[in-house]
């Protein structure tokens, strides 16, 4: 299984791609987790992404499709699920050479369909834990205990790229640059539309059923 999740920030994209993941032993791979562990280590990747991420912008594309191949291949992972990446054109070309030369090509692209008039509310309503990638609604999915990741008990975070201002421009950024890439994989023949505003439990069930799962 090697598919790419994607869709405008605030979709559904980690939410959907973990539970797959789950459900599949496909490795979840999402680059927006990534750079946050880099940014929070403050290794030399962290420090280069740190600026763009808290205004909302993208990471250079070099940068991220560094991470991604060393991913790929030191942990010689064979089924994937890509969350996050790629969100360029140059990134979606990038890939494609590297997964040619692994003999292992992009099978389907899933798109989470939304307004991004729904996003804002989802992601000013998003906490996250910055342990274990776990990530909660304040109304829709809340944590059992306020604050506190159900999964590993570590405190929950709100990103400071989830204010309104670079929600905003993380919706402007995908609009410029990473919605190109529908036209990219649709002459590809790879793109599923989904629709992602009704429950995420109806969202999984349709992604499962596109998948033949
Ligand atoms: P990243 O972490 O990838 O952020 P994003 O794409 O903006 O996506 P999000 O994580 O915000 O949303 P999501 O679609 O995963 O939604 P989620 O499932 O959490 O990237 C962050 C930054 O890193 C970027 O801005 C950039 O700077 C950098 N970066 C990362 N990758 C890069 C790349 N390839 N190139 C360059 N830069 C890169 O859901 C959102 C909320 O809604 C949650 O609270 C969830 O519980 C809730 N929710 C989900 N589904 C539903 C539903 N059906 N109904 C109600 N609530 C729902």
């Amino acid at each position: 299984m090697r598919i790419v999740m994607f869709g405008c920030p605030g979709a559904g994209k980690g939410t959907q791609a973990k539970v797959i993941a789950t459900k599949t032993g496909a490795v979840h791979i999402s680059t927006g987790d990534m750079l946050r562990e880099a940014v929070a280590k403050e290794t030399e990747t962290g420090l280069k992404a740190k600026e763009y991420m808290s205004k909302g912008e993208l990471v250079p594309d070099d940068v991220v499709v560094g991470i991604v191949k060393d991913k790929l291949i030191n942990d010689n992972i064979k089924d994937f699920i890509l969350d996050g990446f790629p969100r360029t054109i140059p990134q979606a070309k990038a890939l494609d050479i590297m997964l040619s030369e692994l003999n292992m090509p992009v099978e389907k692209v899933i798109n989470l369909n939304i307004d991004h008039q729904v996003i804002v509310d989802r992601l000013c309503q998003r906490r996250v834990c910055l342990n274990c990638g776990e990530t909660y609604h304040l109304v829709n999915h809340p944590p059992k205990v306020e604050g506190k990741c159900n999964a590993c008990g570590a405190d929950l975070i709100h990103r400071s790229d989830d204010q309104p201002e670079a929600i905003n421009n993380r919706l402007d950024q995908y609009d410029k640059k990473t919605a190109p890439l529908i036209e990219f994989y649709k002459e590809q023949g790879k793109i599923t539309d989904i629709d992602a505003s009704g429950s995420i439990d109806e969202i999984r069930d349709n992604i499962m059923k596109t998948l033949g799962l």
